[in-house]
């Protein structure tokens, strides 16, 4: 059996935890390395060291804050025969080889929060020297809390962390501002944020199971002269509506994305 070390058991390294476990991963063949030590239902330690000299994991998934990343790194290079799988938002493959060691196998990954309830989708970028089989057990343990995606070329991971790592938050402000825009037309406010929150739940559902596009779904509900084309003129207004305005934020996530890499 695959054998896994996760260190960080914080939001995103305990929803990958719990999708794991629900696969049939057994107690046997994890190892957490979490110093806040939450009861977890595998073995847990606070530190590097604690980690049972016999555990020789096959994955080392390094689920810890970015910032601290490069503190926490360096007891790990001992794994050398696993692969490294990074979920730390803008952290370069470089980096971690720097820490690692030249020789070490690391996925850099991207997931995002509808991970939570496995819906999240993890775009992954192999560094040099990752084997076949190290690909797929990555793509397998992320596959547990959504899809998986491959990028080969590491620069497009900015732009990837500008559409699926942030964008679950446009999502969001679309539900806040279609809340206030119909309390504005005088909707009471808990009904507005109802509708809103099921419109944007249940669109996105649509959108997952249905094989059409977003475009064609867009269509589909589009009348010629009726109210959703009244309101659709406006999101959709040349140079200030919807696809200008995201086409500028998707930039400017991307372009801060690769500031925040130096
Ligand atoms: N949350 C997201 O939506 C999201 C999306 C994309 C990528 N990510 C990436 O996922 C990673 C984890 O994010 P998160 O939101 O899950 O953060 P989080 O909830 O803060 O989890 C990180 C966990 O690591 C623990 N930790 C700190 N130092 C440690 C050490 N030396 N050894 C082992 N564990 C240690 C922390 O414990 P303490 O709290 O006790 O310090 C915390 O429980 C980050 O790198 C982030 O960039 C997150």
């Amino acid at each position: 059996m695959t054998k896994v070390l996760l260190v960080g058991c914080g939001k995103m390294g305990s929803a990958m935890l719990a999708g794991w476990r629900d696969r049939g991963l057994s107690a046997a063949d994890v190892v957490v390395v979490e110093p806040s030590r939450p009861a977890l239902g595998v073995p847990v330690v606070a530190t590097a060291s604690d980690i049972p000299a016999d555990f020789a994991p096959d994955v080392v998934v390094l689920a810890v804050k970015p910032q601290v990343m490069a503190e926490v790194l360096p007891p790990y290079a001992r794994f050398g025969g696993a692969v490294f799988l990074s979920i730390a938002a803008g952290k370069p493959i470089a980096f971690f080889r720097s820490h690692l060691g030249e020789a070490a196998a690391l996925v850099r990954a991207m997931p995002n929060t509808p991970a939570a309830v496995r819906r999240g989708i993890t775009v992954c970028c192999p560094g040099p020297g990752v084997t076949a089989p190290q690909r797929n057990l990555c793509a397998e343990l992320l596959d547990a809390v959504g899809e998986v995606g491959w990028v080969d070329d590491e620069a497009l991971m900015d732009a990837v962390t500008a559409v699926s790592g942030s964008g679950p938050a446009y999502v969001f402000l679309l539900a806040e501002t279609m809340a206030a825009a119909g309390a504005a037309q005088g909707l009471p406010p808990d009904l507005a944020t109802r509708l809103a929150r099921a419109t944007v739940a249940g669109a996105g559902e649509l959108l997952r199971l249905s094989d059409e596009s977003s475009e064609q779904l867009r269509k589909n509900v589009t009348s010629p002269g009726g109210t959703t084309a009244a309101a659709l003129g406006v999101l959709m207004a040349e140079g200030r509506g919807v696809p200008d305005l995201m086409a500028e934020a998707v930039a400017a996530a991307t372009r801060r994305g690769k500031e925040l890499a130096g």
